[in-house]
This record gives C-alpha cells, structure tokens and sequence, in this order.
C-alpha cells in the first residue's frame, strides 16, 4: 500500500533543511522503487501569513492521514506579538497533541570527529549516546485549567502541571522497552523532593521495573540530571522525563553533542503514526543563506524510515552515510573549523554519493 508522507518546511531553514532531506528521500524512491506519496504543505508563521493560521485545518487533516510527517522548524522573531493562538509554535503543539504523538525519541549522540566543536571537555563526552524519552503531549504543556488573570490585584497567571497514571505507564513503557534495545539503563527524571505529580510518577514508574528485570531503574531529580549531563554524560542511557522537564534537558544534552545541527527526533503515536524534526529551531538569523545544516533534518528521515515507513535498512544506510560523510571531513559551517565549509544544497548530493556507493559495495 502507498505510505504517505507529508512535508512541512514550515518557516527560516526549515525550508532549506526538509529541501535536502527530500533530495535523499527522491534519490532512496527511485534506488528501491518506493510506493511513497509525497504532499508538501505551509505550517507555523508561513502558513499564518498566506491562510491566517499556523496549522489550518487542511494541514492538520493532512497530517492525521499521513503515515510519516517531516516538520523542518515554525517561528521568528516577526510573530513574537502575535496572540496565543497565531503564534507559529501552535503548529507543532497542535500537531502533537491532535496526533497524540505521545513518545518523543531525541537522541543525543557524538561523532567523535566533532568532539572539538563540543564545549565540553573531550574525555567527558567522547563516545556519548544518550536517548532523551520526553512526554511530549500532556503535563504542565497542556494541563487545565491555566489562563491570565487580569481582573483580580495583583494580577495572576496559572498552569496545572498533571499526569494521569495511564499517560505515565504508556511513556514509561516506551522507555524501559527501548532501555532494552540499547544498553539496559533508565534514568527517570521528576522533582519528586517538591511535586506531587513527580511524586506520583516515580511510584508508577517504580512499580512498572518488576515487568523489566534486565532493565537497571534509577531515578533523579531534574535539577541533579541538568548537572550529571555536564559532569558526568555518559552514566546515561536512556532518559524519561515530562513534557517539561525533557524540553530543558534535551537541549542540555543536544549541546553536548556541539552540533545541535547534527541531532533527529521522532514523535510518535501507539500506532506506527510519526513526525520527525531536527532538534534545532528555524534559526531566522542564518535562514535563506543556504549554510544551514541539513544532517539533523536528514538523520529524521532516516527516523522516519525506521519508525514509519517500515524500511529499517534504509534508515541504517542513512545512519551510515551521514558518519561517512562526516568521518570523510565535510563539514557545513556550524560545525566547520577552518574556513572552508559546505553550503546547506551541496550536502544531499554528496549523501546520495555515499549511498550509490553503498549499494553497489
Ligand atoms: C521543542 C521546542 C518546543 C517545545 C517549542 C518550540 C514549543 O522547544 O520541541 O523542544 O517547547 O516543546
Ligand atoms: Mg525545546
């Protein structure tokens, strides 16, 4: 059956990043002869300014019918003052939670070549491979009530940070079992000192290890994760934290890596339903200058296929060529150390290079 795909560039190097992931994706359809069909459409501040929403509702219908959905990246500084509803960060939240896109997957890995570009001492990360599990449609994200209140004095504004006991098994659930795929390790992260929801999770998750016994359980506060992932990365494996709390930790651990450019993320749903964006934002202040780096784009892909679109050896080839490209010196310029560095439309190409290569090898 044709599988669909739909691609969201959304706004800045998003458009420049899903470009080159698509010239990989055309290059692996015609390799292998694959039944993809492939629907472009505008989301975040592009699609507010030609449709005045940033996801409007054919999108989203799109979306829900889609098999794999490669978001690039939504904002700008020009829609900071837009009201709640308009601003370009609603497509993503709307995306994940109208999906139930419950389970986000954000690796956070080193390719020892780029070990130098890390601002972390080399010794500290050289060989890190951690997978950050973020709840990524409930909690304080989406808990009600929240709101503004303007009428009383002083002023107030309030959001309910909430777990049900499901929502935590069914993301917990996604952690241990990848737990056992890689190195049988699981840290769960709450304030578990302070809340009650945090409290509540880590007696659920507790309860749950009986059913994983090659999976070794521990549990941190989030403030001690935030520094154990500067001191010390590589006690981890894998990670499993709230919508919250794996927002700000997956960042601290995307920069261990120097190469926030580099890193995937897949979203997904109970069925194989997906969407997968690199972990760097629409970065406006270099968008449209063709240097953006495509990999982390183009390593969702490869998500993509391994999750989604049910091709786990392609997903491997890509893996593969994105570490030979990288073990062969090119470099685009965030992670360039000399002056010559690759422009964002001279990447693909070279991928596809390496994987015509691979094939024949
Ligand atoms: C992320 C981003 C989003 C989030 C923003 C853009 C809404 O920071 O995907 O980590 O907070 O989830
Ligand atoms: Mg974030």
């Amino acid at each position: 059956m044709t599988k669909k795909i739909l691609i969201l560039p959304g706004d800045g190097i998003g458009q420049e990043v899903t470009a080159s992931a698509q010239e990989v994706l055309n290059y692996l359809m015609v390799e292998n002869a694959l039944d993809f069909s492939i629907t472009h459409m505008d989301v975040g501040g592009t699609a507010y300014e030609k449709h005045g929403s940033p996801l409007p509702a054919n999108v989203l219908a799109e979306a829900k019918a889609s098999d794999a959905i490669l978001f690039g990246a939504v904002g700008a500084p020009q829609w900071d003052d837009l009201d709640w509803d308009h601003r370009p960060e609603q497509a993503l939240l709307g995306l994940r939670k109208e999906l139930e896109l419950f389970a986000n997957l954000r690796p956070a890995f080193l390719f020892n070549e780029l070990a130098s570009a890390s601002p972390i001492k080399n010794h500290i990360i050289e060989n890190l491979d951690i997978l950050i599990v973020r709840e990524l449609t409930g909690g304080v994200y989406f808990g009600e009530p929240r709101g503004l209140v303007t009428s009383e004095s002083p002023n107030y504004a309030f959001n309910t940070m909430i777990y049900n006991e499901d929502e935590i098994r069914r993301i917990a659930k996604v952690a241990f079992e990848a737990a056992q795929k890689r190195n049988g390790k699981l840290c769960s992260v709450e304030k578990a000192n302070v809340l009650e929801v945090s409290k509540f999770w880590r007696a659920i998750v507790t309860d749950m290890a009986k059913d994983y016994p090659d999976v070794e359980l521990s549990h941190q506060l989030a403030d001690n994760t935030a520094m154990q992932l500067v001191l010390n990365p590589n006690q981890f494996d894998v990670i499993v934290a709230s919508n919250l709390f794996g927002d700000i930790l997956s960042d601290i651990a995307a920069t261990l890596s120097g190469s926030i450019g580099m890193l995937p993320s897949a979203s997904l749903n109970s069925t194989s339903q997906g969407m997968y964006e690199p972990c760097h934002g629409s970065a406006p202040d270099i968008a449209g200058q063709n240097i953006a780096n495509p990999i982390a784009m183009i390593a969702s892909l490869a998500m993509a296929l391994k999750y989604s679109l049910n091709e786990v050896t392609l997903a491997e080839r890509i893996d593969n060529a994105i570490k030979t490209f990288i073990a062969n010196g090119h470099r685009t310029k965030d992670i360039s150390t000399d002056n010559n560095s690759l422009n964002t439309n001279e990447v693909a190409p070279l991928i596809i290079e390496i994987l015509k290569n691979d094939s024949t090898n």
